[in-house]
């Protein structure tokens, strides 16, 4: 019998990188190997993002065109937010579909494959599941120096615009020695650099230990060089992780902190729980506690009632903020979210002029924020050589950095004299 062969298509954010990580390596487990594209694969997974209708709609041209590329006997499968937020929806539009799961059964991937013989699909969408049940050790990482560690699933705020608690259900955290000791082997195994994930993974609470007690303890583990953790939320925002930042040796200057919006009446609206100006104090305090700190931030266009003065109060805050980068989305209106209720009243064609005015207001800082890194020495984890001879990476701070080299570079920190820079990366030669 020939070697059966899988292929996973990926949308959405890193918890979805690290749920598809984990079903690969169930799949490897059970003797499948990686295909080279889904026209060479026995299985294929889809693992959905619902975040924004954009995004939600890749499945059905993604599915489309698997149906398109042949007549190959193959099983195909369908997973993450939007097979839990649509259910059985999802099989009357897209027919062919052998297999949908939910977001919190990913490990059961390999047994409903077995079940499905063609004949229908095989569904669970059992929410009672528990996400945590897929051994460490099987996770296929994709990246070769980062691995995601999940900390926290799920989501206990109820901002208006989001999804994701219904996609993903309430917070659960996993144990404190259960992070330690998948962290210690994935530093066995090669990994020099872990990034925590959580919706809100600062929100962290296990027992008697809250975030930071647990950032404490990864940064002990012996061999571990980089430490980093996504995505945060403001109102978990204290001087205690402030310090951390700066007293923990392993623990990389970098935070995301999505704002939303710049403006107060739009953030009650969106019930973030913050205000503008409680935001800009909160990053003033992070970067007098850790200089270097390096913020990023996302923010959302067009949320229902948002007029031009709230839109100003958005850019005011982005250019006061002087953040490292941002990440700018149009709003749109999601099933089963309360601002589904507000009309959606701005309209497209003034979204796509608000993301154009804030983004070009914010690449023109991050080009002039990178250039002041010419000449500078910088330590930089080489991640990948895609082409020959050319090499990316990250610095501690994120940045990422390209440099002539070979393979060899990559797993190992190195000093680079940065010697170019534009708005979204930098250019550097490594020193020896
Ligand atoms: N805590 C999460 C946030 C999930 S959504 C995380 O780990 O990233 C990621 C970003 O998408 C949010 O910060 C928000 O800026 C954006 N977003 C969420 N819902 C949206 C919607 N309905 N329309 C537009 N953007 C949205
Ligand atoms: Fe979504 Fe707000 Fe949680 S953006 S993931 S509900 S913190």
């Amino acid at each position: 019998m020939t070697e059966r062969r899988y292929f996973i298509e990926t949308f959405g954010c890193q918890m979805n990188v690290n749920d598809s990580e984990k079903v690969a390596g169930l799949l490897e487990a059970e003797g499948f190997a990686a295909a080279a594209s889904a026209d060479d694969a026995d299985f294929v997974f889809v693992n959905t993002c619902a975040v924004r209708e954009k995004a939600a709609e890749k499945l059905y041209s993604s599915l489309g065109r698997l149906r398109r590329a042949g007549a190959r006997e193959r099983r195909i499968g369908v997973g993450g937010c939007v097979a839990q937020l649509q259910g059985r929806e999802v099989l009357a539009r897209a027919p062919g579909i052998d297999l949908l799961v939910g977001t919190h059964n990913i490990s059961r991937v390999p047994e409903l494959l077995r079940r499905a013989d063609g004949t229908g699909p095989v569904v669970d969408l059992d929410r009672r599941a528990d996400a945590f049940d897929v051994p460490p050790a099987l996770v296929a990482h994709r990246n070769p120096v980062r691995a995601y560690v999940t900390a926290i699933e799920g989501c206990n705020h109820v901002c208006s615009f989001c999804v994701v608690p219904r996609t993903r259900g309430p917070e659960v955290c996993r144990g404190v020695d259960e992070i330690a000791a998948e962290i210690e082997q994935l530093v066995e195994r090669g990994f020099p650099e872990v990034m925590l994930l959580g919706q809100t993974v600062n929100a962290y609470r296990h027992g008697e230990h809250d975030f930071v007690a647990l950032l404490e303890r990864v940064d002990r583990i012996h061999g571990l060089r980089r430490l980093r953790f996504t995505t945060s939320h403001p109102s978990h925002v204290d001087r205690r992780l402030a310090r951390a930042f700066a007293r923990l040796p392993r623990l990389c200057p970098y935070l995301h902190l999505p704002v939303q919006s710049g403006s107060d009446p739009i953030l009650a609206s969106m019930r973030r729980g913050y205000t503008a100006g409680g935001y800009g104090e909160a990053i003033a305090m992070l970067r007098e506690e850790c200089p270097g700190l390096a913020l990023t931030s996302d923010v959302i266009v067009g949320y229902p009632g948002e007029t031009e003065a709230d839109f100003e109060a958005t850019l005011d805050l982005v250019a006061r903020s002087r953040f490292d980068g941002l990440f700018a989305f149009k709003y749109s209106p999601r099933p089963g979210t309360a601002a589904l209720r507000l009309r959606d009243d701005v309209g497209e064609e003034e979204k796509t002029r608000r993301l154009r005015v804030l983004n070009e207001l914010q690449q023109r800082w991050q080009a002039e924020l990178n250039g002041r890194r010419i000449g500078r020495v910088e330590e930089v984890l080489f991640e990948s050589a895609p082409e020959s001879h050319r090499l990316s990476g990250r610095t501690r701070d994120f940045r990422i950095v390209h440099s002539d080299g070979g393979e060899q570079a990559v797993g190992t920190l190195c000093r680079v004299e940065i010697t170019g820079a534009g708005p979204n990366s930098l250019r550097g030669r490594i020193l020896h």
